[in-house]
């Protein structure tokens, strides 16, 4: 199998109406649980790479990435999450990663089309795809009134100019979701959604996935999600695992451990392929 770009992947999920999960990445473990729960569901799935991850691990970090998706039996993207800095995307497409999300949320509306318009334009001469967020995804950290956190959604209107202008493959949208951990039972606005799904012709994305119930899933679903982005859930079985296996045995050994977080984070990956629809997809997929 080889790797194939991500709006491609999406496009295709699109047409099946279902979503895939795009999983942040941050080492060898976290490779192979992401890469493992997709073959053994048969899903296709992609790789995010977050930018302090990647200052962190680097070249090697986006080999690893590239050649665990080139040699998975299913389809496999590679992706840039969250870039703030052209420089950064320039970087990440130049090692090889064939799709990115910029984000230019927390810049003035003009500001964030102008550097979309950029990463665009760029992109489009190395074949590569584009995610951009529109709205602005709090932390549960934020601490934001009502008010703000309103203000910060995304506009339906604003959006079809957005995409329009800016020729984007994917749209990040701002619902009422937020990274991290809910505080309070999440509360996303589906008319909103619907809405924005109405009026514009690309894929959506939700950020924050992490901590959404079966039902608000489907119904995400229903309403045009087509990506899922997941990254606090699986961090969390990770350091779990380390956590207990530490405490319950001090002295277990490195290649044991790390096959024990492995497998957490598989499992958790597994089961949100099946909630997102992709598994069983695939073979057909690409098809
Ligand atoms: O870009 C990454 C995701 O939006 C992570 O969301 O914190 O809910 O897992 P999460
Ligand atoms: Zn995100």
């Amino acid at each position: 199998m080889t790797l194939v770009n991500t709006a491609d992947l999406i496009r295709a999920a699109d047409r099946d109406g279902c979503a895939l999960g795009g999983f942040n990445i941050y080492n060898l473990e976290g490779v192979r649980a992401v890469v493992a729960a997709a073959e053994a569901t048969r899903s296709p799935v992609i790789l995010q790479i977050h930018p302090a991850a990647l200052r962190h691990g680097g070249r090697p970090l986006v080999a690893l990435c590239l050649s665990a998706a080139q040699e998975a039996s299913v389809p496999a993207a590679v992706h840039l999450d969250h870039s703030t800095e052209l420089a950064d995307i320039q970087v990440a497409l130049e090692m090889g990663i064939p799709s990115v999300m910029a984000d230019g949320s927390h810049l003035p509306y003009a500001d964030n089309l102008a550097y979309i318009r950029q990463v665009t334009a760029l992109a489009a001469t190395m074949g590569a795809s584009v995610e951009a967020e529109l709205g602005r995804i709090s932390g549960t950290e934020d601490g934001l009134s009502v008010a703000d956190y309103e203000a910060r959604m995304t506009d339906p209107d604003q959006a079809a100019a957005f995409v329009q202008q800016t020729n984007i493959d994917l749209l990040a949208v701002c619902i009422g979701n937020v990274h991290g951990v809910y505080r309070q039972p999440p509360r996303l606005d589906f008319d909103r959604l619907a809405a924005i799904d109405r009026a514009v012709a690309i894929p959506l994305v939700l950020h924050g996935a992490s901590g959404l119930d079966d039902a608000l899933i489907r119904q995400a679903i229903r309403c045009g999600v087509r990506k899922f982005n997941v990254n606090t859930e699986v961090r969390q079985a990770y350091l779990d695992t380390l956590k207990t296996a530490l405490v319950t045995s001090p002295s277990v050994d490195l290649v044991p451990l790390m096959q024990q977080a492995q497998h957490a984070m598989q499992a958790v990956v597994a089961e949100k392929m099946a909630l997102f629809g992709s598994a069983g997809r695939a073979d057909p997929i690409t098809g």
